[in-house]
């Protein structure tokens, strides 16, 4: 390393403060300072080149550093760098791209509301469920329903419906009104012996008593991933958005779609809702809209909730909105990934790239300690357990998954550990072959690890 990138991290370390980052670690360990991109790799400063299972942070799907994308951002940079969409302005690219977004998205989601983070897009969801609400005489709906495990954001309403400790712990949230039920994930949740469509129905049942409790008449909206990314990629079980929308329908509360993730292909449809069966009254875009090359994220709304808003407000104006919603370079840019997402019939590949994961991924399984693999499209999730059988956890204490990762990371592989479960959300654009390193080099790290986890196995507390 020169002395130039060793004060690079010295810089790191005493001056930048990271998101979700243990900071005492950082001092000790400092930064992995990356360097560029090339297509599905990324390039550390040592030049060490990993292979990016995670796409970042589940986000750059275009791979980092598309040179369409690239070419986009600059044309529009050089045409219009900024303009903003308060008081009736528009831009021809935002227009286009509110277009767009209206055609792709499911039947009846048709008005498009531009932000720029996921956590903006779903706190906007919450306040257009709140007065759609009150425009039509239900002021007292007001609570949302989220489940344990789901991931909706930092800002404090979107970690309010946050179902993880750490967006909570030293926050005092989540806020009032903020209500979580049971994480649909059946390996874990599961009765011995319950089927998955009996704890389908347990988790509607249970659904259904939370907002009888809470009132019916204070509960607003529901929010959910289609498939849970960052509280361990959970597939809900069959049947599950099927059974509680008509509950959701019965007492009058919206359904919200966070499609953060799961949108533009993800799980190997244009919308993780479809994939899943969930009839949305308004969806969350951000991350693959725009290969996170912009901060541009969305709200898609339906007629039924626009209607009903635009009624309450007219002869005022709708109260929220961000200088930087609506940006011109993001708008290019989403426009531009999605002409490739189009150009390379986006759809079809990911589920054959997604299968040969997951037939890779599941070939692991010889290894006694890789518990479970499961995911849709190319989102997929293999978890350690210290007991197949009996589905038997580690002891989180040990952070054997955060050992693998670890590992992974020795052998040129990002994954991302959630507790015991390795995240995989590769770019759309990576090879075969780098599939299959993508396994092997798992496999190996695996294989660092496997003599701590049979130690650990012995140890390992019951689920
Ligand atoms: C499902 C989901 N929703 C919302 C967010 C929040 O997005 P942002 O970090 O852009 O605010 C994320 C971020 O990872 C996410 O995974």
């Amino acid at each position: 390393m020169s002395a130039r990138r060793n004060s690079q991290a010295a810089l790191d370390i005493a001056h930048h403060l990271h998101p979700r980052t243990d900071w005492r670690a950082h001092e000790a360990n400092g930064p992995v300072i990356v360097s560029h991109g090339d297509g599905a790799e990324i390039v550390d400063v040592s030049g060490k080149r990993y292979i990016e299972g995670m796409a970042g942070l589940w986000c750059a799907s275009l791979g980092f550093n598309h040179p369409r994308l690239a070419k986009a951002g600059a044309d529009q940079f050089a045409k219009l760098g900024f303009y903003h969409t308060f008081a009736h302005r528009s831009m021809d690219v935002v227009a286009d791209l509110a277009g767009q977004l209206a055609e792709l998205a499911p039947a009846g989601l048709d008005r498009v509301c531009f932000n720029t983070s996921g956590s903006e897009a779903n706190e906007t969801m919450v306040k257009l469920a709140w007065t759609y609400h009150t425009a039509r005489g239900k002021p007292g709906k007001r609570k949302i329903i989220s489940r344990d495990r789901g991931f909706h954001g930092s800002t404090i309403v979107a970690a309010s419906m946050c179902g993880l400790p750490v967006m909570h712990r030293e926050f005092g949230l989540p806020l009032p009104g903020f209500i979580h039920v049971r994480c649909p994930d059946h390996l874990r949740e599961g009765q011995p012996g319950e089927s998955e469509e009996a704890f389908t129905a347990r988790l509607a049942a249970e659904l259904e008593q939370t907002i009888l409790a809470e009132g019916a008449d204070t509960v607003a909206a529901f929010i959910a991933e289609p498939v849970i990314a960052g509280g361990g990629i959970v597939v809900p079980p069959k049947g599950y958005f099927e059974a509680i929308q008509p509950i959701l329908d019965r007492y009058d509360i919206l359904m919200l779609d966070d499609e953060i993730v799961c949108g533009f292909g993800r799980t190997g449809n244009w919308f993780g809702c479809e994939t899943v069966g969930m009839k949305p009254d308004m969806m969350s875009v951000a991350k693959a809209l725009s290969s996170s090359y912009f901060p541009i994220s969305a709200v898609i709304v339906s007629d039924r909730v626009y209607q009903a808003v635009a009624d309450y407000h007219a002869g005022e104006q709708f109260g929220h909105g961000f200088t930087n919603s609506g940006h011109p370079v993001g708008a290019a840019i989403a426009l531009e990934a999605l002409k490739v997402y189009d150009e390379m019939d986006l759809i079809p590949e990911v589920r054959r790239k997604g299968a040969n994961l997951m037939a890779g991924l599941e070939g692991l399984m010889t290894n006694p300690y890789v518990g479970n693999v499961r995911g849709r499209g190319m989102m997929i999730g293999v978890e350690l357990l210290a007991d197949r059988a009996s589905r038997r956890r580690f002891d989180p204490a040990l952070k054997l998954g955060a050992r693998v990762e670890a590992a992974a990371a020795s052998h040129g592989l990002v994954v991302r550990s959630m507790g015991d479960i390795l995240g995989f959300c590769p770019p759309y654009i990576v090879s075969d072959a780098q599939i299959d390193a993508m396994v092997e080099r798992l496999g190996k790290a695996l294989d660092d690890v496997t003599p701590a986890l049979r130690d650990a196995a012995g140890a390992a507390t019951p689920v």
